[in-house]
């Protein structure tokens, strides 16, 4: 049986996760955030209190196991979705996603993933080198000032502690980091719909990507 694939890229704050979520939901699909799992190898290192700096000690990542519960990242049995939106782990999560050998043993996951269900799977490589045979590809971009003020008021219902001008700076940081790297830096895939995502609210993007879906599933 082939299964269906929906791969959304874009920068951070650009509503991915929100809008993939729900698009998950419209069309039951499984989502997958790969951001999350970066963060959550982040959050690993920096428990095991490893160098971030060294490569060479993210051996550790082979091992480790990951479930999407109901929206929830469950790495090695426990829960760490409120923990991997630390601002401690948003500040290293650039460095550690940019190792060679922690994204190819989780690329190697996502693919897996999505071999047995129906995916929505949001992060910055997917569209070109996750899921390059993905039907479907969107890559949704908007404002630095946007995204700031989005990522601040989700930190706030999530009551995690936030600054907003800080975030401008962190998105910028990020953006910068994400874009420039080495190994499979932030990109839109050539066949990927762009869509700018500044003056929509989540509804209109989600509505935009299902019927899209619907009219070719
Ligand atoms: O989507 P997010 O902000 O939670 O992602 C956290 C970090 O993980 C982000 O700085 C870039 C990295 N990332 C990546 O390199 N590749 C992905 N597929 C997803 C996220």
């Amino acid at each position: 049986m082939n299964y269906i694939q929906i791969a959304i890229d874009g920068p951070a704050g650009a509503g991915k996760s929100t809008i993939a979520k729900l698009i998950a939901k419209n069309l039951d699909y499984i989502y997958i955030d790969t951001g999350a799992m970066y963060r959550a190898i982040t959050l690993k290192a920096m428990n095991l209190d490893i160098d971030l700096h060294d490569e060479r000690l993210f051996d550790f990542v082979k091992e480790t196991k990951f479930e999407f519960i109901d929206g929830l990242l469950v790495m090695d049995g426990i829960n760490v979705s409120h923990e991997i939106r630390e601002t401690r782990v948003s500040n290293h999560v650039s460095l550690v996603s940019s190792y060679f050998s922690v994204r190819s043993d989780l690329v190697k996951m996502q693919q897996h993933m999505a071999e047995k269900h129906n995916v929505v799977m949001d992060g910055r490589d997917i569209g070109y080198k996750v899921l390059p045979d993905a039907e479907f590809k969107f890559f949704l971009t908007a404002t630095i000032t946007k995204r700031a003020e989005r990522r601040h008021l989700d930190n706030l219902e999530r009551k995690i502690a936030s600054d907003i001008f800080n975030i401008e700076i962190e998105i910028e940081r990020r953006d910068y980091l994400d874009t420039t790297r080495r190994h499979s830096p932030l990109k839109a895939a050539d066949d990927a719909i762009i869509i700018d995502t500044s003056d929509l609210n989540i509804e209109q993007v989600v509505m935009i990507i299902t019927q899209r879906v619907r009219e070719e599933e």
